[in-house]
């Protein structure tokens, strides 16, 4: 665990404050702030001529760096005037912390970008400048050029905002980490281990079903998937409720498959060992419990988590076997690497039979299939409600968390219909799998619940490009776009 948990807020002047570098905004023809012109006086013009020269233009991601005497000057690109926005801020605050962490300089600090004093900006800021502090550093035991950045400052802007952010990216960084750790660390215990954290912490009541309590109860789904490991699994259950009595509660669920193998349908040796982050759906239900332990805002919400290890083994479930779920339906299992949607099954019922939810979000490395529709551009959402998808669209425009929605016809729920059981697991081969997964899970949530599924298998991890990303670990997407449709 590596990340500035903390923003210090300056108001005075940015000479008097102590940082190794100092960093200021630029507008694609539109110039530096007034801070920022001030800075470019303090060392002797070197800013302006370097406009002048047109090497340094203020693009969106450009960075560039100058010295003073006894101090460094940033300026961060933030793209044209017209299309700034949260984004261009958060990927500015990245930008900062990265230029920093790259040149092993402990303390930044960093203007209000646009000198944007909105709630929402600075709740930005401080997401960008966090969440670029991360790095996932755990496991390198020799290698002595590990550095951390240990204090970020903003002079100007919202405090409020920043502080906002600040617990929404401690949140998003929680995630992070359980994700990035492997599968012998974070084990379904270890998921059940963090929601006790956050109970605790958030005055939440927490409940785990293991094995021998929910087969009993009758969770045939994420027993069927679990009887191949000797992992124990769980089902955590996590309730906040301090919103009126009357109040509905909204509910998230996330698939936690800490490994999966594909079990006995395995999966091909390469990039398999990437199958650790098929927990990052529990992940996002974590990081969105963790922001409320911290905002504590006055509502319901209940977190619930299907947590197990996909392998094969003597007991493991086979294709063809029939699995019963929560709710009663049958399920054929033709493919056991189709297991995420066996185990929200579980959870999606559950979640329906003992609440009355005012809607249901699912967060899920669902398909493979995502990543060939949309790449690691955007997560797919689909769903039943076109008001709460409206509501997620444009919580998605504010977070910068690109979302795109799959069609969830009647004509894609035949294709999960099945000759013997009530439902399959797959849907037709080389079609639609992403929204053959919805149309699987959607047999699950109760008669007139809204309720959208977001498959984030190409938006949790991989090969994407955001200052305020590390590598190609986790990403932790999706945890804010969900937190400002929740209304945290
Ligand atoms: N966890 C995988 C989905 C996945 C694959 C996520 C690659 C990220 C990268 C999921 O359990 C799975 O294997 N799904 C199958 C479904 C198929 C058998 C219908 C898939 O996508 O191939
Ligand atoms: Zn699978
Ligand atoms: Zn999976």
């Amino acid at each position: 665990m590596a990340h500035v948990k903390t923003i210090t807020h300056i108001s005075g002047d940015w000479q008097d404050a102590e940082a190794d570098i100092f960093a200021f905004g630029l507008f694609e023809s539109g110039g530096l702030s007034p801070r920022g012109k001030s800075a470019d006086e303090a060392i002797g013009g070197q800013i302006s001529n370097a406009m002048k020269s047109g090497d340094l233009k203020g693009k969106s991601g450009e960075t560039a760096i100058f010295y003073g005497e006894s101090n460094r000057v940033l300026v961060v690109g933030l793209g044209k005037k017209k299309d700034f926005n949260a984004e261009a801020i958060r990927s500015a605050g990245g930008s900062a912390a990265k230029a920093a962490i790259g040149r092993k300089l402990n303390q930044v600090l960093v203007e209000a970008f646009g000198d944007d004093n909105t709630k929402y900006a600075g709740q930005a800021l401080a997401e960008g400048l966090i969440l670029g502090s991360y790095q996932f550093l755990d496991y390198h035991t020799t290698d002595t050029d590990q550095f951390e950045l240990s204090a970020i400052s903003v002079i100007g802007g919202n405090k409020g905002g920043m502080e906002k952010g600040s617990v929404i990216a401690n949140a998003v960084c929680l995630a992070r980490d359980l994700e990035n750790h492997p599968g012998n660390v974070t084990t379904p215990t270890k998921l059940a281990e963090t929601a006790a954290a956050i109970a605790k912490e958030g005055n939440m009541k927490l409940t785990v079903f293991d094995r021998e309590e929910f087969t009993e109860m009758g969770m045939g789904g994420l027993a069927g998937v679990a009887a191949g490991t000797s992992e124990p699994p769980k089902f955590i259950v996590l309730e906040y409720m301090k919103g009126k009595k009357s109040q509905k509660p909204k509910i998230v669920i996330g698939k936690g498959i800490t490994f999966d193998s594909g079990g006995i349908s395995i999966k091909p040796a390469s990039k398999m060992d990437e199958m650790k982050f098929d927990m990052c759906g529990a992940g996002t239900v974590l990081g969105i419990m963790k922001t409320l332990a911290g905002l504590k805002p006055k509502m319901n919400v209940v977190g619930i988590i299907a947590a197990t290890e996909n392998l094969s083994g003597g007991k493991a479930c086979k294709p063809g076997d029939i699995l019963t779920a929560y709710n009663g339906k049958t399920i054929e299992v033709l493919n056991t690497d189709a297991e995420g949607r066996n185990v929200l099954s579980d959870g999606l019922s559950y979640a329906s039979k003992h609440y009355e939810p005012a809607f249901i979000l699912d967060f899920a490395t669902l398909t493979g299939a995502v990543l060939v529709a949309l790449g690691h551009e955007a997560t797919g959402v689909l769903g039943t409600n076109p008001k709460l998808m409206e509501r997620v669209k444009n919580s998605s425009e504010k977070t910068g968390e690109k979302v795109w929605e799959l069609p969830l016809w009647d004509e894609f729920c035949a294709h999960v219909k099945s000759d013997i059981a009530d439902v399959k697991n797959i849907g037709k081969p080389m079609q639609a799998g992403t929204i053959a997964g919805a149309a699987f899970l959607k047999e699950f949530v109760g008669e007139g619940i809204p309720w959208v599924h977001f498959d984030i298998a190409g938006t949790a991890w991989g090969d994407r490009k955001r200052s305020y990303f590390y590598k190609q670990g986790a990403t932790g997407e999706i945890i804010r776009t969900a937190l400002d449709v929740i209304g945290a």
